[in-house]
């Protein structure tokens, strides 16, 4: 029965024209699923990785910083929805500071760094099918950013959603746009290889890439971790955080005891009984920032030893054709994700950086906090936090969950967060201008819906 899902979903995927080596990775995936695969990994199978090298104490010699420097390239994945957050189109298009979006303000840290360091730096965005218009439009506001001979973008692959019944592409006539899905950001390898894109960073004379989120601001290209990895030698390397009680989400990385191997663990792949050793900060002390770093040279080679099928860890995820109707076809989505590539490259490693180059926008609160006085606009365009710890900011998620809703409640800007310790949001509340939240303040539901007026400080 599967069997004829795979070839549906290989013609519908060739019908659509999709790339033949992306074709061959799903199928690759597709019979994994079948297999049963969970993607699972058990405590018992890993030791926690506890010394890995810190960026703080590591001395680069300011030249060869420059010379790795010059040879990277800022690629920016950009092809998520934001689904968590209502969101069907591009993130990074959501206005940040004074009208300046996530995008506007890559582009900035790219500038900045530019002029700064005389380094080319071509900023590349991996758009899906669902966010490559509008954000080739949003950078086409931007003077001079592209460079000789290289795109600005290239498009990750799609594949089909496939029934949890039989694994046969799922039919949606309603809105057929919604039988596909982008594979994941493990896509980037398949997607980097077969749009050409890494064979012409190496024609082009660059030699290692920089990769992040585009959803992360704290991501900015950075001379010094461009110099350790250049002098590393290693083809990969992953950029961890130390871990506080507060960091219970985010993969983790591991030594794998049957090969030693460093391996990546997201919640996805822990058996639900063993959270709390994923959660545990002690235990496994660093989490993954998705801040990657690539020898380009040594990553084609690999993709090209392996026909760009890497094998990596599958990861099953379970939704509704129509995120939007409860009642649509219940659907598998085949996904990998980037970071799981640690346990392919050998020699792949991994550095301990400083928290500022973590700074993700899951959930409105995370959207709330970075619009907030609590971080500064920095001249090189990074978010730098402007007190001592980021306050905890907890908006009712019935009301505030998707950033439709938080954006009409939060019209006349957030409120200052500047002497917060944490803002709790309980209730249907919209919030006027020059609110001030101080302590551990609360806006309860008593009175709600209800208006909270301008220059209220709301004391906890
Ligand atoms: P996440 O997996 O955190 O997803 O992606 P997300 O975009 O925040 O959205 P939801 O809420 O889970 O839907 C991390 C980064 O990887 C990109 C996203 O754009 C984000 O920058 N991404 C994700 C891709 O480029 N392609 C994908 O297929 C998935």
């Amino acid at each position: 029965m599967s069997d004829t899902g795979l070839r549906q979903a290989q013609d519908k995927m060739a019908a659509a024209g999709v790339a033949p080596t992306a074709i061959d990775v799903f199928t690759h995936y597709y019979r994994e699923l079948e297999g049963g695969a969970t993607g699972l990994i058990p405590e018992e199978t890993i030791d926690p990785l506890l010394d890995p090298p810190r960026l703080a104490d590591v001395d680069i010699d300011a030249d060869a910083a420059r010379e790795a420097f010059a040879k990277t390239a800022v690629i920016k994945l950009n092809g998520g929805l934001g689904t968590s957050m209502g969101m069907d189109k591009a993130k990074s298009l959501l206005p940040v500071r004074d009208g300046k979006s996530f995008l506007d303000l890559i582009v900035e840290q790219v500038q900045h760094a530019r002029a700064t360091t005389g380094a080319p730096l071509p900023l590349i965005l991996m758009n899906s099918f669902r966010t490559q218009d509008d954000s080739l439009a949003a950078l086409a506001r931007h003077d001079g950013l592209a460079v000789d001979g290289l795109p600005l973008d290239f498009l990750q692959n799609q594949e089909p959603k496939l029934r949890t019944d039989d694994l046969t592409p799922v039919s949606w006539p309603a809105d057929p746009t919604l039988e596909w899905c982008p594979p994941g950001h493990g896509d980037l390898y398949t997607a980097l290889l077969a749009s050409g894109v890494l064979q012409r960073l190496l024609d082009a004379g660059f030699r290692y890439a920089s990769v992040s989120n585009s959803d992360n601001l704290g991501a900015a290209p950075n001379p010094t971790i461009a110099g350790w990895f250049a002098a590393s030698g290693a083809p990969y390397a992953a950029e961890l955080c130390r871990r506080t009680a507060a960091d219970r989400k985010g993969g983790h990385l591991a030594v794998r005891k049957s090969d030693g191997r460093l391996i990546l663990r997201d919640t996805a792949q822990t058996p639900a009984d063993q959270m709390d050793y994923f959660t545990d900060e002690h235990r496994h002390p660093f989490f993954h920032t998705n801040n990657l770093w690539f020898d380009l040279e040594q990553i084609a080679a690999a993709l090209e030893a392996r026909g760009a099928v890497l094998g990596l860890p599958l990861i099953r995820n379970v939704k509704t054709v129509d995120p939007t109707d409860s009642s649509s076809p219940e659907v598998f989505q085949i996904e990998t994700a980037m970071g799981a590539a640690i346990e392919v490259f050998e020699g792949a490693t991994a550095i301990v950086v400083g928290r500022e180059r973590f700074l993700p926008v899951k959930t409105t609160n995370d959207l709330l906090l970075i619009r907030s006085d609590a971080y500064d606009l920095a001249e090189d365009s990074t978010l730098r936090l402007a007190v001592e710890k980021a306050p905890l900011v907890e908006l009712d998620p019935k009301v505030y969950k998707t950033v439709g809703k938080f954006e009409e409640r939060f019209a006349a800007g957030a409120p200052s967060l500047r002497g917060a310790e944490s803002f709790t949001v309980r209730g249907d509340w919209t919030f006027e201008s020059g609110v001030v939240a101080t302590g551990t303040a609360v806006v309860d539901a008593d009175g709600a819906p209800g208006t909270v007026a301008a220059g209220t400080t709301i004391a906890g």
